[in-house]
């Protein structure tokens, strides 16, 4: 691509790629269903919110730049638009508009306050599923020194991240692909933290880490393994990576990537030849899913109440999608990894 894209092209680009995917399926579109203006506007806004820009110039930008064309009603990426979506996706990321919205709408909602204290135990203005109790039985599985330094990768606006470094006195860098959350967490001044845009798809330090931590966060890695073994090249001798890691399965016959040694992860490990151990928490994981889902329907007046029923949908959609997931296709594990 000669021609630079702009924030408007690239977020219409990868609104177009992600379209007919899983993405849809969260808000009950069909596959099928044609990709019209009035479809992607509200794709967007589901994800983007209120942050989604005007795209009407990105409609006529991408086509003349010959990434996108329109047949009746629809728009399509031409291939060399599907090659340039491939490679934004990783660069860029459709997550980071994504969670910029979230950052942006969660750090100011009471209501969404005292959800993340009911379903987590204490208001980290959490995204993932690692309440307060796996917090600190990660911190069980995975001892941090107060002397060490690690790396915490996907740390959203900080919160999580300073209340480990409070337990652990350690120094943490929390890294995110969103620049909306590590400006919020910017604003937590404290010795031990320091905060920086980053992607999990491109790590590069020039430091390396007595530990590394992935609080569900390696579902948005463009390659696991590539973002596994950058993890692990970046740990010091003795240096650990742990992660929370939670696998679905759609079909009986995947039920073999419920067992922990053979989760996506852990074929990741194994096939690096790393020796890793787990703890089973999969019972957690479905009593958080259905909790959430259970406290979001008793608070929707209180969101609504606030001007944030937009926000109470992001959450709902996904945490009704999950509680409703059959309970034998679902696992979740905390894993360990030690450099030698
Ligand atoms: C499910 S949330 C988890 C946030 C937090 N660790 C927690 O448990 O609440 C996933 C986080 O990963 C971040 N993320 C997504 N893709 C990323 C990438 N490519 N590189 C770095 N962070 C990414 C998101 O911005 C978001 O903050």
């Amino acid at each position: 691509m000669k021609e630079p894209l702009t924030s408007e092209e690239k977020q219409l680009l990868l609104l177009l790629g992600w379209f007919r995917r899983h993405y849809a399926l969260y808000l009950g579109l069909s596959r099928e269903r044609p990709a019209t203006r009035k479809g992607i506007l509200e794709f967007g806004r589901a994800w983007f919110g209120k942050r989604l820009p005007d795209l009407e110039p990105a409609f006529s930008g991408l086509q003349q730049k010959g990434l996108l064309r329109q047949k009746d009603e629809a728009f399509e990426l031409t291939e060399a638009g599907s090659a340039t979506f491939q490679r934004l996706d990783a660069s860029e990321t459709f997550y980071r508009y994504e969670y910029d919205n979230f950052f942006s709408l969660s750090e100011k909602s009471a209501a969404h306050a005292l959800f993340c204290e009911r379903v987590y135990g204490e208001n980290l203005n959490q995204h993932g599923l690692a309440d307060v109790q796996e917090l600190r039985q990660l911190l069980a599985f995975v001892p941090i020194r107060n002397e060490s330094s690690g790396l915490d990768l996907g740390c959203g606006n900080g919160r999580i991240t300073a209340w480990l470094q409070r337990q652990t006195g350690a120094r943490f860098l929390g890294v995110d692909i969103s620049p909306e959350a590590i400006r919020r967490a910017h604003q937590a001044s404290n010795p031990g933290l320091e905060f920086r845009v980053g992607n999990m798809n491109e790590l590069s330090f020039s430091e390396r880490f007595d530990f590394i931590l992935s609080i569900d966060t390696l579902y948005y890695a463009a390659s696991l393994k590539h973002t596994v073994e950058a993890c692990l090249s970046h740990l010091r001798p003795g240096g650990a990576f742990a992660c929370f890691f939670s696998q679905w399965i759609s079909e009986e016959g995947e039920k073999p990537l419920l067992e922990g040694d053979n989760t996506a992860l852990a074929q990741v490990f194994t096939g690096l030849g790393q020796p890793f151990e787990f703890q089973d928490i999969s019972r957690q994981g479905h009593r958080h899913w259905r909790l959430k889902r259970d406290v979001l329907l008793e608070m929707r007046p209180a969101f609504e109440a606030e001007g944030s029923l937009a926000l109470w949908h992001y959450r709902f959609r996904e945490a009704n999608r999950y509680a409703e997931w059959p309970e034998g296709h679902y696992a979740r594990f905390i894993y360990r990894f030690r450099a030698k």
